[in-house]
């Protein structure tokens, strides 16, 4: 296995999936970490990522330096490259002045990690190239004593380094993006070729790990696991069903702001084919109720938050032996969290439905997708063998329709809405953009707008369709949806639905709209 140690950049996470998808297993830790916990972690190499500060500054990050005496590999990358080289004795030079895009390396010297791995093979000087993609400001200026330079470009003369003996390697670009396209290539050649790391990191092995973990750590107890439908309470719904049986109890919350449908599949997927004990609670009426009146945004999000802790919290209340309470954590929700406690990465808040659970009923947390990023955990769904229409859904938030209801939330809105909704989905799906688009979805708007049906005129609702590409949704883009597939969804909502005489398409990007509209 391989240890990525974070300096604070947003590439850092992309490092560790790359080394995953290779099939090695990695963990990314903060830069301090003491050399009992790297011993203990017993890494087969090391990365330095890269981070937003300037090793020519003072009180900037610096590896810990028992990662040189190990005797271990080590690869730094852009700002983990420079601390090597400044750790070592070599020298860094700050600037304001960033690089940033593609450049085209030359490769210098024989080193192994460039291993047989260019783009371009110049055949008169016999001289090799890699594109690559560089993003940084300070450079190194100066190798430590025994490293040579093995890549160089004329704004950048050294783009990589290395000294083979201590198999030490600095690159200054970024092979763990996807401009670089030999990027998973080096990092192979470092990851298996150089540290020789196992690649046993295969979905398969990762559910017969946790299940085994899972086992050990709940024994003859019982477990209660707040099932949504989403892909991360499903996929531990179906691993934890593996490792325990009847030993699990799901809850099922219907809140009556769900899409079309979706109480009956998560039913007919879990309880029927699957022969998981799932108790479907329906609180429509009881959200609805609390609800009314409501119009404001977070508060409406606060009042789905906390009815679901209330009637999920009186559910569990009537299970006897509960010990343990399972949830959906995922990986990046904890580097996130530890990243937001030394304070190195610039995080962006992401949004928590129910959090304070734990505390109010005193019950040990079952986290088995805890190490997981999320394309490994939808990989897990799929050999579980859930649906892979579920596993490949789009997220859906957990306050669900009531924040795709503008305003206030009454029944009617909401059904209209689920039809609209699953017209939209359902041609998405005909046509081959539900896959191209990372979220899409229809929104109620409690305005009505004039229409003529046969000689009269008919005020009703007035329907928004958003569908959106992002890789991060922290920013994104309005998908380009043909005309022909908007003016299919239009008719057919306008058509086949009474109470809504009007559909629009949302064009805006975020930032600075959100990609939902509340
Ligand atoms: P925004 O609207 O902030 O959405 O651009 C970014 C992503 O977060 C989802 N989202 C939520 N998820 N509870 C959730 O669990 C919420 O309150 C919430 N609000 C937005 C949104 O669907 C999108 O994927």
């Amino acid at each position: 296995k391989i240890l990525i140690l974070d300096f604070g950049s947003q590439y850092t996470q992309l490092i560790a999936r790359r080394v995953r998808e290779l099939g090695v297993y990695s963990e990314v830790r903060a830069f301090d970490m003491t050399e009992a916990e790297i011993r203990e972690y017993s890494p087969n190499g090391i990365i330095l990522a890269g981070g937003p500060e300037s090793v020519a500054e003072l009180d900037s990050p610096r590896a810990p330096g028992c990662v040189f005496t190990l005797g271990l590999p080590v690869l730094g990358i852009c700002y983990g490259m420079q601390t090597m080289a400044e750790q070592l004795g070599g020298s860094v030079e700050g600037s304001h002045k960033r690089e940033f895009g593609y450049a085209e390396v030359g490769l210098d010297a024989d080193t192994a990690l460039f291993d047989g791995i260019a783009d371009h093979l110049d055949t008169d000087t016999g001289k090799r190239t890699l594109e690559v993609w560089m993003s940084h400001g300070d450079k190194v200026a100066q190798v430590p004593a025994e490293f040579t330079v093995t890549a160089s470009t004329p704004s950048c003369p050294i783009a990589a380094m290395s000294r083979e003996d201590k198999q030490f390697f600095g690159v200054q670009f970024h092979p763990e993006v996807t401009h670089t396209p030999q990027g998973q290539r080096i990092l192979e050649q470092f990851v298996v070729g150089i540290c020789g790391a196992e690649t046993n990191w295969t979905p398969a092995q990762i559910i017969e790990d946790q299940v085994a973990r899972v086992r050990e750590q709940v024994g003859e107890r019982h477990v209660l696991l707040g099932l949504s439908g989403g892909v991360d309470s499903s996929v531990v719904a179906a691993l934890l069903h593996r490792a325990l049986g009847d030993q699990l109890t799901c809850v099922f919350v219907d809140n009556g702001l769900l899409r079309k449908d979706e109480g009956e599949q998560v039913m007919e997927t879990f309880s029927r084919h699957m022969g998981v004990r799932v108790i479907r609670v329906d609180a429509e009426q009881r959200f609805l109720d609390k609800l009314r009146g409501e119009s404001d945004p977070e508060a409406k999000r606060k009042i789905i938050g906390n009815t679901f802790i209330e009637v999920f919290d009186e559910e569990a209340g009537k299970i006897d032996n509960v010990d343990f309470l399972a949830q959906g954590t995922i990986y990046p929700d904890v580097i996130e969290s530890a990243a937001s406690k030394t304070g190195k990465a610039h995080v962006i808040k992401s949004h928590h439905n129910v959090g304070g659970l734990p505390e109010t009923m005193k019950l040990k947390l079952v986290e088995p997708l805890r190490e997981l990023f999320k394309d490994e955990v939808r990989r897990l769904g799929v050999e579980l063998g859930l649906p892979a229409d579920m596993v490949y859904r789009h997220p859906f938030p957990g306050p669900g329709l009531g924040v795709r209801i503008l305003g206030e939330i009454k029944k009617e809105y909401a059904d209209i809405l689920r039809d609209a909704d699953a017209i939209f989905i359902e041609e998405l799906r005909r046509s081959g953009w539900y896959d191209k688009t990372s979220q899409a979805f229809a929104v109620f708007l409690p305005v009505k707008s004039v229409g003529v049906v046969g000689d009269g005129r008919r005020y009703e609702w007035v329907i928004a369709l958003r569908a959106v590409e992002t890789v991060d949704f922290m920013t994104a883009r309005w998908a380009h949806l043909p005309y022909e597939l908007l003016e299919t969804v239009s008719n057919r909502i306008i058509n086949e639905m009474e109470g809504v005489s009007r559909v629009t398409y949302d064009v805006s990007s975020k930032p600075p709209a959100t990609i939902e509209w509340e």
